[in-house]
């Protein structure tokens, strides 16, 4: 899908912007946007007349499609509903986009026109409305069907959307703004794929390979560390975690310098785990299959790392992925085991399930090499963090509060939202261990907590953050699949690193 933005004055837009599809924007009891009141007097009252039979419902996303209006060059015209004007507000922005881009797939049309000030959220410039309508279908769009042989949906007709402004010349601000959701949008097709792909073909190799493929496309730096990498730096936890796997596990460290040398990187460390069995502490079967998510968080890392590359941003960022299975075998650790990690403290492995920190905590270790200005590790940690927060919010930990500040409000303004836990000294006594260091959980209480306090021994040098996904990386039910979270986030912080704020 092509995106671009013009200058189209609303007289333009009603006679001759020739086009398969018009979108206008109406708010409930059939208040027309400024655009669809230009198109209106163009076309002599017909989408009054139309509006006043009821037709388009008042709900945020609601569409109704016409055909032949008289007087415009447009084929058809999609009205979309954003709900009550007083009630306007980011969520019915969102659900009026998806709406559109929902009934645009369904459309003969190859290109729509799509007035982009008429579905600006108040407090909310006109970057962020061209960024979030670009995300929003683009979301839309997103397919995984390569493994369907048969009945698949036919693909969509449109290939190209235009959005429209009225104010000509179209900024610079806006044009950047279009070029970083293009991007995100490809960052966040690759995380999502990459979470969809099956654990039988997503392996820590085909992970490997794949940012391979992103560091020859992009020219990015890229370096895979191979078990006797692992085991020359001492990596005890992250080879506890795979020594019941047949998969040979893989440390993959992608690097895009987009500033100068002297500027310290932002570190995104990604939990790839390409499938959690629990290994000897087994998961029970329901829904097991759902853990070939279990790699969303390096996926993310990815997806925000070819983003930024792909739109050319101005920072340095330097993704690390620790991939490997958790698997049961003779060869797998045991509850009991205790191993020494890269920072030389011992671990008692008392749950194998809880084997995400495990990996992280060696990866994060060695990521204090690049001296990072911060790190954040991104992973579907804990099932306690989806009882906390469900399927909104992801978890947020972190040990400076500027950086947690940083990434709350780049999740407010990539409305893919974070909310800060404690990681308060209190909680830290529940990893006691009579035997080692420390154990690697802490009982059933906050356990999303404890699973950050574990993490929090690990990067006592760094201005570090913590990102539980565990509940918003994916959808179940019906609706299974990734959902390409964080990666609007980090793009976001990245940016917001590098000065920009619009
Ligand atoms: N990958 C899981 C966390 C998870 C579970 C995410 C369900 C999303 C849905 C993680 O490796 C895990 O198994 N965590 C354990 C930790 C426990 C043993 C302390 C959990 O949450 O049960
Ligand atoms: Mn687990
Ligand atoms: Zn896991």
């Amino acid at each position: 899908m092509e995106f671009s933005i013009r200058a189209l004055a609303p007289a333009q837009l009603s006679g001759g912007a020739k086009t398969g599809c018009l979108v206008l924007a109406v708010f409930a009891g059939g208040n027309l946007g400024r655009a669809a009141q230009a198109v209106d007097k163009a076309a002599m009252g017909a989408l009054r007349r139309v509006l006043a039979h009821g037709d388009l419902a008042g709900k945020a996303g609601a569409t109704l499609l016409l055909q032949k209006i008289p007087g415009l060059a447009a084929e058809r015209v999609l009205l979309v509903s954003l709900g009550e004007r007083n009630e306007f507000s980011v969520t019915h922005f969102r659900e009026a986009v998806r709406g559109a881009a929902t009934a645009l797939k369904g459309l003969g049309a190859r290109d729509a026109v799509l007035p982009v000030a008429d579905f600006a959220v108040s407090g909310r410039g006109l970057p962020w409305t061209v960024r979030h309508t670009v995300l929003g279908i683009r979301e839309a769009f997103y397919r995984f069907d390569q493994l369907k042989t048969q009945k698949k949906a036919a693909a969509p007709a449109l290939a190209a959307v235009t959005l429209a402004l009225s104010g000509a010349p179209v900024t610079l601000q806006a044009q950047a703004a279009l070029k970083e959701a293009v991007a995100t949008a490809d960052g966040a097709d690759l995380a999502r794929t990459l979470g969809n792909l099956p654990p039988n073909l997503c392996t820590p190799a085909f992970l490997a390979d794949e940012a391979r493929k992103i560091a020859k496309q992009f020219k990015l730096g890229i370096e895979v560390l191979e078990r006797k990498d692992m085991e020359r730096l001492g990596m005890g936890a992250l080879l506890a975690v795979t020594a019941g796997s047949r998969q040979p596990p893989k440390l993959i460290v992608l690097r895009y310098a987009g500033a100068a040398k002297s500027k310290k990187p932002l570190v995104l460390v990604g939990k790839g785990i390409t499938f959690d069995t629990g290994g000897i502490s087994l998961k029970p079967g329901g829904e097991m299959d759902e853990m070939k998510f279990d790699m969303s968080g390096a996926g993310s890392v990815l997806g925000a790392i070819r983003a930024l590359a792909g739109m050319r941003a101005p920072v340095n960022v330097i993704g690390v992925v620790p991939a490997c299975e958790n698997m049961p075998d003779g060869a797998a650790t045991r509850p009991g085991d205790i191993v020494t990690t890269m920072s030389g403290q011992t671990v008692e492995i008392l749950n194998t399930d809880a084997e995400g920190r495990l990996i992280l905590c060696d990866a994060l270790t060695y990521a204090e090499r690049f001296t990072p200005d911060a790190i954040v590790d991104v992973a579907t940690l804990t099932g306690a963090c989806v009882i906390a927060l469900g399927h909104v919010a992801t978890g947020l930990f972190a040990n400076d509060q500027k950086l947690a500040d940083e990434i709350l409000a780049a999740g407010d303004d990539a409305w893919d939202r974070a909310w800060q836990m404690p990681l308060w000294e209190d909680y830290q006594e529940q990893l006691r261990s009579n035997f080692a260091d420390m154990a690697n959980i802490g009982g059933r209480p906050a356990g999303s907590v404890t699973a950050a306090c574990y993490l929090a021994r690990f990067t006592r040098k760094m201005r570090w953050a913590h990102l539980d996904i565990a509940g918003t990386a994916w959808r179940s039910g019906r609706d299974k699949g990734s959902t390409g979270r964080p990666v609007p986030l980090l793009v976001r912080l990245a940016l917001r690193g590098a000065g920009r704020r619009s």
